[in-house]
């Protein structure tokens, strides 16, 4: 595995999602709420442990040298140098979840290999030779906390305590005759060896929280554009709550239009957040995130479609003609003979979506304006229906977003003006059952396939997807791979 940032991120993956955001302390409901579950910070920490074990290996040991005096041979110097570690093996750890407190790394029975050269002076004789060290039932333990930067608005993670401990440093020494001698230091080398590791393990397991960790979490975003009509919010409400199973971030989720944005005119719905915790990330969406985009993308006047002849299937028997229209309401034809028909369609209030158990909802009121194109091109309003319809949600994910697509159950009509005299609104019934379908859903469909980004680091694969929808909001549940 190569060195560099990259170690750095898989550590980040998981905890990243933890720490997202601002130190504002929650006064309203989030608009989505991320979960982290035990097995997922089981993965992180595979992640995360062999990042550490690379900066382990980089500890540096310094060396060192004495004097001795032995009865009948005198006084003499020693010394040990050029030490390396060849190899570390953390093979047992966890990340842990401290109710209340925030996240405990432990790495229980590690073990290190050192090699280096020692050599001996007495008088005029001089010995030297190698050494190999094994520092054995190494154990780390420290606690990591997740806390916001109010100002910035960006997640700090810290260590804020560390402790380690050694069981047993077992040396052996080869290379000379005198090499009975320096066992006889065992006790000097092993505590100095003891003093270095002890003191270096937690400076390195701080620094990379600090060095690698923390600057990870300054590079994710609060924000980002969706497309170029709106930004999702997913700043952080409060700080994240750690629980014995489960370490849960509630996001602000909030979709806002890049052009002016404004506090919607609706509050976000407290979340009943099962306790799930088999899978490793769950992400709580409400029905919060999904109205304030409905809410955007109407005022934006993207629902706002023109449909005009030259955007139907050319083998399609409808027509947006007064020709094809006539063969319905004949007094379109006689009217406005040989013309063009555009239809003007929007939504007039925002579109709502309503999740419950039993599924999605959304029904909106769709208004459509017919017209008659002119030989000069102006417009002459023919009638005004509102459509009722039904439509069917589903919704998925695909590259770390969230998509959608609509399907129409119904469609139920009703004539609200005609500037064509009176006609019975079921001649129209078949004509929208074709264009409603063919023409409008397509083009929003298409928007709904680029989706909304969720917050999660990039390069995160989902799988084992998991989509429950309970009272107000969805849960997707997922295991993640990074990579
Ligand atoms: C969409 O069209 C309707 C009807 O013409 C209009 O009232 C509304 O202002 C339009 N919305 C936008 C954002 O242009
Ligand atoms: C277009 O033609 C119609 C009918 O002939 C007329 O009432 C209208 O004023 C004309 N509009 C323009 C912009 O010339
Ligand atoms: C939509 O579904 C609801 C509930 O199932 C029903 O009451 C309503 O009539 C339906 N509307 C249309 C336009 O089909």
């Amino acid at each position: 595995m190569a060195r560099g940032p990259d170690n750095t991120r898989r550590w980040a993956t998981l905890v990243a999602l933890a720490a997202l955001g601002t130190a504002v302390t929650a006064t309203t409901n989030p608009g989505v709420v991320a979960r982290i579950t035990q097995k997922g910070l089981d993965y992180a920490c595979q992640q995360g442990v062999a990042m550490l074990q690379k900066e382990l290996e980089k500890i540096e040991i310094p060396s060192f040298s004495g004097s001795f005096k032995i009865k009948h041979l005198g006084k003499g110097d020693y010394s040990f140098y050029s030490m390396v570690i060849h190899s570390i093996e953390l093979s047992s750890s966890q990340i842990r979840l401290l109710p209340n407190e925030g996240l405990e790394l432990s790495v229980t029975n590690a073990n290190v290999k050192i090699s280096g050269k020692w050599k001996a002076r007495k008088n005029f004789i001089k010995t030297k030779g190698n050494f190999y060290l094994s520092v054995e039932g190494i154990s780390i333990s420290a606690d990591l906390k997740l806390s916001c930067d109010p100002t910035s608005g960006h997640s700090t993670i810290t260590c804020t305590s560390c402790s380690n401990q050694i069981d047993s440093i077992r040396i052996h020494i080869s290379g000379s005759s005198l090499g009975w001698l320096i066992q006889l230091f065992h006790k000097k080398i092993e505590s100095s060896l003891r003093d270095t590791m002890n003191s270096k393990i937690c400076e390195v397991v701080t620094s990379s929280v600090s060095s690698k960790l923390e600057p990870y979490f300054q590079t994710l975003t609060m924000t980002a554009k969706i497309d170029n009509v709106a930004g999702i919010d997913y700043s952080l409400l409060s700080p994240p709550t750690v629980t014995a199973e489960t370490l849960d971030v509630q996001l602000k989720g909030e979709i806002f239009s890049l052009a002016h944005r404004s506090p919607p005119p609706f509050a976000p719905p407290a979340l009943a957040f099962p306790t799930d915790h088999d899978l490793m990330v769950y992400l709580g969406i409400s029905d919060y995130f999904f109205n304030t985009a409905g809410l955007v993308y109407q005022q934006s006047g993207v629902l706002n479609l023109t449909l005009k002849d030259d955007m139907i299937p050319k083998e399609s028997e409808f027509r947006l003609t007064t020709k094809f229209f006539g063969t319905l309401i004949p007094q379109v034809a006689t009217m406005f003979p040989d013309m063009k028909v555009q239809l003007l369609l929007w939504v007039s209030s925002p579109p709502r979506l309503t999740i419950s158990p039993a599924g999605l909802a959304l029904i909106p009121v769709l208004e459509t304006q017919a017209f008659a194109v002119l030989p000069n091109s102006s417009l002459a309003p023919l009638f005004l229906l509102d459509m009722s319809t039904n439509i069917s949600v589903e919704v998925g994910t695909r590259s770390n977003r969230l998509v959608g697509e609509l399907s129409l159950d119904k469609l139920l009509l009703e004539l609200k003006h005609s500037d064509i005299g009176p006609f019975s609104v079921e001649l129209l019934q078949t004509i929208m059952n074709y264009m409603v379908p063919t023409a409008v859903l397509p083009k929003i469909n298409e928007r709904l396939q680029k989706g909304i980004p969720l917050p999660l680091p990039g390069q995160m694969q989902l799988f084992n997807l998991e989509l429950q929808s309970h009272q107000d909001f969805l849960l997707f549940g997922a295991d993640v791979h990074y990579g």
